[in-house]
């Protein structure tokens, strides 16, 4: 096992950059050693990682570039990048592989960054794929070509054999472009095809059920190892400084009555929607943490958009931050609910800690995600109609204070078990991450 290397290559996105550093530290501690390959733009901090090595590449992109949160951009975003990228990433791969001192067993690479395999096909190097997100999501990208656009009439309409799920549910954003985004899709499905395996940061009791249709649509091997955060937490690749402040604060609160407010670290909502927010929280009377992100409103510097005299009228109730260090706040015993836009990230960690959620997605998987929280799971509210000060407030005292709210969090804490319990020897995930340690050694 000794001397063997692995290359990994993230998309420069926070959801899915601690994913992936988080695999690093997990295969690094199954003995390889890492190299990571990493675009300028939102580069991961290295200084925290002495023990891979890092090889930057151009990008294209200017230093001050913002990610929108705009889907039409993002998707479009990530077109750029995979062509921009590709013959950069060529070079720095060809030129690790002469050099690097362990033989390379494979390159791990983002799922999304389909132009990977065609240079590692080109290199005679075996590319495995990493899924940052669940099965499910992904096994509903082959279907996009049906699926999308998605016609008014079939929107609230049950998807046959998944009744917990709508067609709504499945139709990632609306798309400017919809010809232009099947394509896309289609061509990540068949780079994936191609490759040498997926990785998912998700665990097979989590979602059993699909894995029969993704092995016959993907004849590939299937690694479920996770959730990642269990054997490494995100805080060392977090591009925004966690303010610490949060877990003074929650200190001081009761158990379980804290609702910690985020929309994770792309999501973007309207000054008007941000007003609401505000209100909602305020008229709950509960205790609140929020991670108002600078650019959560399009603009904003950070709290500039709040009413006149609303931080002084809420006081030591609220607590407002710019980043937290999630995770801690998850495992708080002051948090006792979590109202989040649902991001797979968000979604795996407030499921490990028992924290029920309120669901607010906005795009993509997040969509699939809230109705696995609300309707599979049942271990939070989703809240669909559009963000009102009075639903909120109502969605928060149905979590934090009635009996429908007690039963989420029975729920949550059987799940909660289920979880830890896939990581522990003879477990689902340690099980999985074996085959993939063997598998990787084998290629
Ligand atoms: C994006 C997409 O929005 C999401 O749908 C997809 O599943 C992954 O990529 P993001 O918006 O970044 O994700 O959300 P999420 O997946 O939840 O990841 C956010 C990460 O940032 C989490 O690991 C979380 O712990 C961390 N975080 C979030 C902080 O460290 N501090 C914060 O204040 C908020």
């Amino acid at each position: 096992m000794k001397g063997c290397g692995v290359v990994l290559f993230a998309l420069p996105f926070q959801g899915h950059i601690n994913p992936m550093l988080q695999l690093a530290n997990i295969l690094h501690e199954r003995g390889f050693s890492i190299s990571i390959i990493h675009t300028r733009f939102n580069s991961p901090n290295t200084a925290n990682y002495p023990h891979f090595r890092f090889y930057p590449i151009p990008d294209g992109l200017s230093q001050d570039y913002v990610i929108s949160s705009d889907p039409n951009l993002i998707f479009a975003f990530i077109k750029f990048l995979n062509s921009n990228c590709q013959t950069p990433f060529r070079d720095c791969l060809s030129n690790l592989m002469s050099t690097a001192s362990d033989p390379i067993a494979c390159l791990v690479t983002d799922v999304l960054w389909h132009t990977t395999q065609a240079v590692a096909d080109d290199l005679k190097l075996p590319r495995i794929v990493l899924r940052t997100s669940n099965v499910l999501s992904f096994l509903v990208l082959t279907s996009m070509s049906s699926l999308f656009p998605l016609q008014d009439s079939e929107a609230e309409n049950e998807v046959p054999e998944l009744p917990e799920f709508r067609f709504k549910d499945f139709s990632m954003f609306e798309a400017s472009d919809p010809g232009g985004f099947v394509e896309f899709v289609d061509t990540v499905v068949q780079e994936t095809k191609a490759s040498s395996g997926i990785i998912y940061n998700s665990c097979e009791d989590l979602e059993e059920e699909y894995l029969t249709k993704f092995s016959s649509d993907f004849p590939i091997p299937i690694f479920l190892i996770g959730p990642f955060h269990r054997y490494f937490p995100a805080s060392s690749s977090s591009l925004l400084p966690q303010d610490k402040t949060c877990i003074s604060w929650l200190d001081k609160q009761q158990p379980k009555s804290v609702i910690y407010v985020s929309f994770g670290s792309v999501a973007g909502i309207k000054e008007t929607e941000l007003l609401e927010v505000a209100w909602g929280l305020a008229n709950s009377k509960q205790p609140f943490l929020w991670v108002v992100r600078p650019g959560l409103v399009q603009g904003s510097k950070w709290v500039e958009l709040l009413p006149n005299g609303f931080l002084e009228m809420v006081g030591e109730r609220g607590h407002i931050v710019k980043w937290a260090p999630q995770q801690e706040v998850l495992l708080h015993p002051s948090t006792g609910a979590f109202w989040t836009h649902c991001g797979w990230n968000s979604t795996l960690e407030s499921l490990c800690e028992g924290v029920p959620m309120i669901c607010q997605p906005s795009f993509g998987d997040q969509n699939i995600d809230a109705r696995f929280i609300s309707h599979v799971w049942r271990v939070g509210i989703h809240l669909e109609s559009k963000i009102e000060r009075g639903e909120i407030e109502k969605a928060i005292r149905r979590l934090m204070v009635e009996p429908e709210g007690q039963e989420m969090r029975d729920r949550i804490e059987l799940l909660k078990d289920k979880m830890n319990l896939c990581l522990k020897p003879g477990g689902s995930s340690y099980r999985s991450l074996d085959n993939l340690v063997t598998y990787m050694l084998s290629l």
